[in-house]
This record gives structure tokens, sequence and C-alpha cells, in this order.
């Protein structure tokens, strides 16, 4: 993943070749099935960038990305979009995570109308409910109104 520097209007001009941030360049791994794969650097080293690239949120500028054998790097939205339903990240900061324009009904029930993953209104109802119960954000009818800003860190966490 390089990112091209842009640089200033007059370098940009004068044709100037600045160069690009390599932030992440030769990674080299492969995980299989219930293992865990810890990602250690200082800040700045490219560990979000490297998830991101996993999870076709930045397109890469090289290299190969392959989820049980096939070739992810540079699909379009689209065709990605069903590796969504196995690929995902947990956002360091909570709040970044949940839309603070939505309650947590809607946040929910979302990805799983996105996806299509349930076939009624009625099944998606359920499935947010088992989702906050499961969560332990219970009586779950106090919550699903309720939107991100209500809840203290460590609930819109999922801790
Ligand atoms: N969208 C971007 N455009 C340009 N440079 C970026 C972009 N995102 C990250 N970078 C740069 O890539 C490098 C790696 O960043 P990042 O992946 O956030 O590191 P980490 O998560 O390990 O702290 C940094 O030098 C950062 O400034
Ligand atoms: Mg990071």
């Amino acid at each position: 993943m390089h990112y091209a520097i842009s640089g200033s209007f007059v370098q940009r001009l004068l044709n100037r070749d600045i160069g690009a941030v390599r932030a992440v360049d030769g990674v080299s791994f492969t995980l299989y099935e219930g293992e865990v794969l810890g990602v250690v650097g200082e800040s700045g080293s490219g560990k979000t960038t490297l998830g991101r690239a996993m999870l076709g949120l930045a397109a890469p500028t090289g290299g190969s990305i392959r989820y049980r054998g096939r070739e992810v790097a540079g699909l379009s939205e689209r065709a990605f979009r069903p590796l969504r339903r196995k690929l995902q990240m947990v956002f360091q900061d909570p709040h970044a995570s949940l839309n603070p324009g939505m309650d947590l009904a809607t946040a929910l029930a979302h990805p799983l109308r996105i996806h299509g993953a349930t076939r009624s209104g009625a099944e998606t109802d359920a499935a947010v409910r088992a989702a906050l119960e499961r969560v332990g954000l219970v009586p779950v009818e106090r919550f699903l109104r309720k939107y991100p800003s209500d809840l203290s860190g460590g609930r819109s966490s999922g801790r």
C-alpha cells in the first residue's frame, strides 16, 4: 500500500517527483482457520492500513490478498460485498463504529438488510433483539431506540 504524495501546487507545477508513503510494504503471511495473528508496531507503521487493504476498504497498489484461495485485491465494492459477512474490523473507537444518527435498532438492522440475511421485517426485528440480548443490553425495549451517545463507552463497544 503506497500513498502518492501530491505535494504543493508549485511542486506539481515543476513536476517534482516527491514520491510516495510506503504505508505497508513487503508484508506476507498466511492465516489458517482458528489461528490468531498479532500485528505489532509503532504508531504509523501500517497496521491499520494493512487491515483496511485486507477488507477492501483501501485498494492496494500492489501485491495479492487471497481469501480462501481467491484473489480479492482490487475487487469492486459490489464484488467484495458478500465477503463483508466474513471479514470485519472492530474499530478502536466504538463511537467511530456506530452511526451517531441511527438508533440501535436501525443500526443493527442495516447490515442484515444490506446482506439479505433475513427474509422479513419480523425476522430482522428478532435478530436485532437477539443481538442486544447477547451483549447484555437488556431489557431490550429500553435500548432499541437509544442512540450511541446515550450509551457509555463500555456499552457501545460491546464489552
Ligand atoms: N489515506 C492515507 N493517505 C496517505 N497516507 C496515509 C493514509 N493512511 C495512512 N497513511 C500513512 O501510512 C502510514 C501507516 O499508517 P497506519 O496504517 O495508520 O499506521 P498504524 O495503524 O500502524 O498506526 C503512516 O505514515 C500514515 O501517515
Ligand atoms: Mg492504527
